[in-house]
C-alpha cells in the first residue's frame, strides 16, 4: 500500500474542483483526505493502492462496486457521491490512484469515542450509548441488505458519529471490490471483526460468503461494545485467525459467561453461529433486542445527548 505520497501534489483528473484539506485516517485500504468543493463544501475522499489499476479485473470490479453507494441515501448511511482517478502530481505519467469520493462526517467513529471514552474516564463505555447508536447503525445496515448489498466490513471503526451523534455507517461494498488484500490486510488490526467464512474464502477459496457474514460481525459487535471480547481477540493477527476459524467455542463459552440479559445472549450467540443458516435472518433482529433489553431502561437518553458528550470529549 502506498501511504507515503503527499497529499498536496494529488491532481484529480477529471475536474480540479475540490482542494485537499488534510488527512483524516488511514485505514486497511486505503488513505482518507478532507476535501473541499468549490462552494465549500466538505467531503471526504477515500484513496486507494493504485496496485487496482493494475489488475484489469479488480479494476472493472472497482469501477461497479464503487458506484454501489452512489444512490443511497438514508440517515444512518455516509452517502457516497462519484468514484474518481486521482494523480500523485501534475505530470501526464503520474501514478493514478481511484479514489471514492463520500459525504465529510464531523466527529469521530465508534472505535475512536469508545477508546477516548474509557481512556478518560476510566470506565467501560456505557452500554446504553452502544446499545443505541449500534442499533440506529443497524436501520442503516438493514438498508443496504433490502438492496441485497454485503457491508463486508462491519465493525465500530466503520460506523462514524456525526457532531449530533447520529451514527452512520461508512465503507460498504469496499471490502468487496479491495478483494482479499483487504482480509489478509494483518496491519488493519482489525480482522477480529470478520466472519469465519470471509477468512476461509481466503484461505482456501471457494465459500460463499453473503449478508450473514455482516451478522457475524454485528453480534461480534455487540458483544465487544456491552460485555468484551476474549483476549485472543486482541492478539496477532495470525492468533486472530486462528481464533477465528477454530475458537468457536471458546468464544460461545466467553458469552455465557458474560453478564448480559438473557435476550441479548441469545441473539449475540445466534448471530456467532459458524454455521450461517443458523444466524438471524435478519439486522432487526438483534437490533429490537438491543433496544429493549439494554436501551429499554435508558429511554430518555438521545443521540443528541450522546453528541454532546462526544463533543465534550474531543472539542
Ligand atoms: N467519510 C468520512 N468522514 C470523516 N472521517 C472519515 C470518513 N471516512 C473515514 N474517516 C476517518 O478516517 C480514518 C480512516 O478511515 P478508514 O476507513 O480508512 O479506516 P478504517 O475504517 O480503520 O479501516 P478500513 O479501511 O478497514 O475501513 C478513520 O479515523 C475515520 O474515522
Ligand atoms: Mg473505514
Amino acid at each position: 500500500m502506498t501511504h507515503s505520497f503527499p497529499p498536496r501534489g494529488f491532481q484529480f483528473t477529471e475536474s480540479d474542483t475540490y482542494t485537499f484539506m488534510e488527512e483524516l485516517g488511514k485505514g486497511g485500504h486505503g488513505n482518507v483526505f478532507k476535501i473541499k468543493n468549490r462552494s465549500g463544501r466538505y467531503y471526504a475522499c477515500k484513496v486507494f493502492d493504485s496496485n487496482i489499476l493494475e489488475n484489469e479485473s479488480q479494476y472493472r470490479k472497482y469501477l461497479q462496486e464503487s458506484q454501489i453507494g452512489i444512490n443511497i441515501y438514508h440517515e444512518h448511511l455516509v452517502s457516497f457521491h462519484k468514484s474518481v482517478l486521482i494523480r500523485e502530481s501534475a505530470a501526464a505519467d503520474a501514478t493514478r490512484h481511484p479514489a471514492i469520493i463520500m459525504d465529510y462526517v464531523n466527529g469521530t467513529d465508534l472505535a475512536n469515542f469508545k477508546k477516548i471514552y474509557e481512556f478518560r474516564f476510566e470506565k467501560p463505555f456505557p452500554r446504553n450509548y452502544a446499545a443505541l447508536l449500534l442499533a440506529k447503525a443497524c436501520s442503516g445496515l438493514e438498508v443496504l441488505h433490502r438492496l441485497n448489498i454485503q457491508h463486508g466490513d462491519i465493525k465500530p471503526g466503520n460506523v462514524l458519529i456525526s457532531e449530533t451523534g447520529y451514527p452512520k455507517l461508512t465503507d460498504y461494498g469496499i471490502a468487496t471490490f479491495i478483494g482479499d488484500t483487504s482480509i489478509s490486510n494483518e496491519l488493519s488490526g482489525t480482522i477480529r471483526y470478520l466472519a469465519p467464512e470471509q477468512i476461509i474464502r481466503v484461505k482456501d477459496g471457494g465459500v460463499s460468503v453473503d449478508l450473514r457474514a455482516d451478522i457475524y460481525s454485528l453480534g461480534i459487535v455487540a458483544l465487544e461494545l456491552t460485555a468484551g471480547l476474549p483476549g485472543a481477540m486482541y492478539s496477532n493477527p495470525g492468533r486472530v485467525l486462528d481464533f477465528i476459524v477454530n475458537g468457536n467455542d471458546e468464544l460461545l463459552k466467553h458469552l455465557d459467561n458474560v453478564d448480559l440479559a438473557p435476550d441479548l445472549k441469545f441473539v449475540i450467540r445466534s448471530c456467532l453461529n459458524r454455521r450461517m443458516e443458523r444466524r438471524p435472518s435478519k439486522v432487526r433482529e438483534l437490533q429490537n433486542v438491543l433496544l429493549h433489553t439494554i436501551y429499554g431502561s435508558h429511554k430518555g437518553l438521545t443521540l443528541e445527548d450522546i453528541g454532546d458528550e462526544m463533543r465534550r470529549l474531543m472539542p
